[in-house]
């Protein structure tokens, strides 16, 4: 089986650099990757579905073998619905690796056919999360360097009002 396709997947409430630096790496190693946004119904965000989409639309405009997509339910469905045999997830501090373990053994047991690539976080963004993000935006504080311009601006005019 070809490994060409891969898949991106996460809550991306909102995008962070840190997204963004696995996104670009992801893109040197395969044909192919999807940014698949989760469309949790259960569980609502401060960005909907359809801004977080848009704001990564926006930055992987300059990155041709790169689409951004949204999904619901299992992942192992969407890979299969979608050719993809590929799961990416970014492993930053060793607090991840629990969480991200369990992800990736459910989905190998869910379908063994696809396999999870853990790609290490460059250090600048090891601590680097969206709800940190969203913790120093709400009070006003600098996210310039740990989110792209965008969001920046749409997290300020989200905590304006
Ligand atoms: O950015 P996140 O919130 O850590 O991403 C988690 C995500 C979206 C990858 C994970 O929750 C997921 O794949 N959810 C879809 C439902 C699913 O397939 N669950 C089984 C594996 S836990």
């Amino acid at each position: 089986m070809s490994r060409n396709k891969a898949v991106y997947p996460g809550s991306f409430d909102p995008l962070t650099n840190g997204h963004m630096d696995i996104i670009r790496r992801a893109a040197k190693l395969y044909e192919e990757v999807t940014v698949a946004v989760l469309v949790n119904t259960t569980k609502s965000g401060l960005f909907t579905f359809e801004e977080r989409v848009e704001l990564i639309e926006n930055e992987i405009k300059d990155l041709p073998n790169v689409k951004v997509d949204s999904f619901v339910g299992l992942l192992v469905d969407y890979c299969k619905n979608n050719d993809i045999d590929v799961i990416i997830r970014g492993l930053r501090a060793i607090s991840d690796y629990e969480y991200e373990m369990q992800i990736a053994q459910m989905n190998r047991t869910l379908n063994p056919e696809v396999e999870t690539v853990f790609m290490m976080t460059n250090t600048k963004y090891s601590f680097l999360s969206s709800s940190i993000v969203k913790e120093v935006a709400r009070f006003g504080g600098n996210i310039k360097e740990i989110v792209p311009a965008l969001v920046q601006e749409k997290l300020k005019s989200k905590y304006r009002g």
